[in-house]
């Protein structure tokens, strides 16, 4: 049996190791925490996170070889192999403010382990980190005088939020780092054999640990850098005559394109995108690279101007003024199936409409209260309202801001039949049924695509 350890139950610790635990029963899996809440939230049936089928697979491990602890000095001391997966947040302060990752969680965790070691241990990095962080990892921990050694890999983590479970389940790689000594791939071994109870050994890639930790932060970037792309042409076709959606499909069906992630929409967001795209960034500069720094920030910049001009087309549309309008926004997640809010689009969008004195009401089926926590002072002056039907009442305007499927499902005549007239509708994923939405009467304005908008009210098409 070993001893499986993971420090930090969040998003990636958290949906990650009760799957590792289903696949390795003859393992003991231990997540363990600083922050008791989210323990006991684990302990318990609701889930402190949202994520389609984690659920059952956390209730059919838990207790039997998944156990969640705040107990971390005890947990360190018995572990054979410990995953890292702690939050790396960009440092708000000091040299590499706003674009380096904040790396003191991390370190504290590094001098945890070492302070509570009695035997030699492997140490896997799961958070994502600025290239070269395992070398740091590796000089605090083999800086002790008591004859342990620590071998430090990298397993940067690629899966999704909404879709973690399909994607642990059946990853199209496993990616992980590891020296080339001779204890180094030892313990790349070990990982291997690990994950080789479920995933086939030819998506297994093992590579030096400095390839693994910039796989990541460059995986991160080339997708965000296709939806920078086609949100960028999607401003264009919204000046001519063209469709995001028949453009998106003509240059997909090139297979060197591809058609996976070309959906325009109102930004992208999530804890990943924006915190690598500035890890790499400031990389590029630390290295002397400004051209490249350049380029690979040109995507955040791009995010920002998508996420702004659609806050600023809904003003400009309701004939320039918002204040004291009542506007619901459908959706706080930054994506579908999860209650993760970081970085979402729609908390952007709420700001620059709050900006504008509207009257915001936010809708969710799962996100409401990360939402209100995330927008902090800000949320005294929005509603925050469980029931899409009731956050459209009586409003001018409805943004769709995430792609819940429920959303496709609701009954759009009663909703305007309860709006402000004129209504307007703003679908930041291209979600709804737009021509359908104009025969009711309202005003629809896609991403991407001209606007169905109409001279009077009460007419119907
Ligand atoms: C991402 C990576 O996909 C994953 O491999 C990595 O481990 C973590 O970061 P995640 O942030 O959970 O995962 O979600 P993802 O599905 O990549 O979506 C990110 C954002 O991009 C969302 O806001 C989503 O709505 C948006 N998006 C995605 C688009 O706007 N258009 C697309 O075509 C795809
Ligand atoms: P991610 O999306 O990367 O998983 P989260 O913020 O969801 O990020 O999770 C990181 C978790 O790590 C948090 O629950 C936080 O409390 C935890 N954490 C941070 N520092 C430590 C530490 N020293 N020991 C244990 N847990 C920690």
């Amino acid at each position: 049996m070993t001893n499986i350890l993971c420090i930090g139950a969040g998003y990636v610790g958290g949906s990650t190791m009760p799957i590792l635990a289903s696949h390795c029963p003859e393992h003991r899996v231990v997540l363990v925490d600083i922050n008791e809440k989210r323990i006991a939230a684990w302990q318990s049936d609701q889930l402190p996170i949202y994520e389609p089928g984690l659920d059952e697979i956390v209730r059919q491990t838990r207790g039997k070889n998944l156990f969640f602890s705040t107990e971390v000095n005890r947990h360190i001391a018995e572990a054979d192999i410990i995953f890292v997966s702690v939050n790396t947040p960009t440092k708000m302060f000091g040299k590499g403010a706003g674009k380096a990752a904040d790396l003191q969680y991390w370190e504290k965790t590094a001098r945890q382990i070492l302070e509570n070691s009695t035997s030699s241990k492997i140490v896997v990095e799961k958070s994502t980190l600025p290239v070269r962080t395992a070398e740091a990892m590796e000089r605090i921990l083999n800086s002790n005088s008591n004859g342990l050694h620590f071998d430090v890999l990298s397993n940067p983590e690629f899966l999704a939020e909404g879709t973690a479970v399909r994607d642990m389940q059946n990853p199209d790689r496993v990616l992980i780092g590891g020296r080339e000594t001779e204890s180094g791939q030892r313990a790349v071994e070990a990982l291997v054999e690990l994950y080789a109870k479920w995933v086939p050994r030819d998506r297994i890639i093992t590579t030096n640990l400095w390839s693994s930790e910039l796989s990541k932060l460059v995986a991160n970037a080339f997708l965000a850098q296709r939806i920078s792309s086609i949100n960028a042409i999607s401003a264009l076709c919204e000046k001519t005559e063209a469709d995001i959606n028949e453009v998106a499909y003509a240059i997909g069906r090139d297979e060197r394109i591809g058609r996976y992630f070309l959906r325009a929409s109102v930004g992208f967001g999530g804890s990943c995108y924006k915190k690598d795209i500035l890890n790499l960034v400031y990389l590029c500069e630390h290295y002397g690279l400004p051209e490249v720094a350049r380029y690979w920030e040109q995507v955040v910049v791009m995010n920002e101007y998508q996420e702004a001009r659609f806050a600023s087309n809904m003003v400009a549309s309701m004939f320039n003024t918002i204040a004291g309008k009542r506007i619901a926004l459908f959706g706080a997640a930054f994506k579908a199936n999860t209650n993760d809010t970081r970085e979402s689009p729609a908390l952007e969008v709420c700001r620059a409409l709050l900006e504008e004195r509207a009257d915001v009401v936010i809708t969710d089926p799962h996100a409401l209260e990360n939402a209100r926590n995330d927008l902090g002072e800000l949320a005294k002056r929005v509603t925050f309202e469980p029931d899409p039907y009731i956050a459209a009442n009586n409003a001018h305007a409805i943004a769709i801001l995430t792609e819940w499927s429920q959303y496709t499902q609701l009954d759009y005549e009663r909703i305007y039949n309860s709006m402000v007239k004129p209504a307007f509708i703003f679908d930041g994923r291209n979600l709804l049924d737009h021509k359908k939405l104009y025969q009711m009467g309202f005003n629809v304005h896609p991403i991407g695509k001209p606007p169905l908008t109409r001279l009077t009210t009460n007419h119907r098409a």
